[in-house]
């Protein structure tokens, strides 16, 4: 079906936004696992697998429309500590929940509903991820990094 070029534009550029993160997410995952924070390693992995699945259904929904994926990876912000990686989780999910929300009101303005439900499904998921981000900035500032950083590594009770 051809659709919207303004729509597939769009969707393009989350497409971009979604394969930097996962670059991102997939580095930051493998400097916890090489920690020790085997806790910290599997959630950033899982953040890492949620957008790679919102990739693929952008992908999806590209072809659909008959248009062409276009991508430019965007530059990657590696943290150099867990809270930093953590900070960034939240800036990089805000403005992916901006870019969503955006995407939502430009495919209502399309009267585009089967895109809106598909950037709505993802924004939902984008949402969870800013609150995981947060609660984990929320425990660092209330137990310390230490005590944080202790329950992160393998044996440690959850
Ligand atoms: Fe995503
Ligand atoms: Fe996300």
């Amino acid at each position: 079906m051809k659709g919207n070029p303004e729509i597939i534009k769009v969707l393009n550029e989350l497409l971009s936004d979604e394969l930097t993160a996962i670059h991102q997410y997939i580095v930051e995952a493998e400097m916890c696992a090489n920690w020790g924070y085997t806790k910290l390693h599997e959630a950033f992995e899982k953040i890492a697998i949620d957008e790679m699945k919102h990739a693929e259904w952008l992908i999806e929904r590209i072809l659909f429309f008959e248009g062409h994926p276009a991508i430019k990876l965007g530059e990657l912000n590696i943290g150099k500590t867990v809270p930093d990686m953590v900070g960034s989780v939240a800036t990089a999910e805000a403005d992916a929940v901006k870019a969503y929300n955006a995407g939502i009101a430009l495919a209502r303005e399309a009267a585009d509903e089967g895109t809106v439900e598909l950037l709505t499904k993802i924004l939902k998921m984008e949402e969870g991820h800013i609150d995981w981000a947060e609660a984990q900035m929320d425990q660092i500032e209330q137990m310390g990094l230490p005590n944080y950083l202790s329950m992160q590594t393998e044996g440690a009770s959850e």
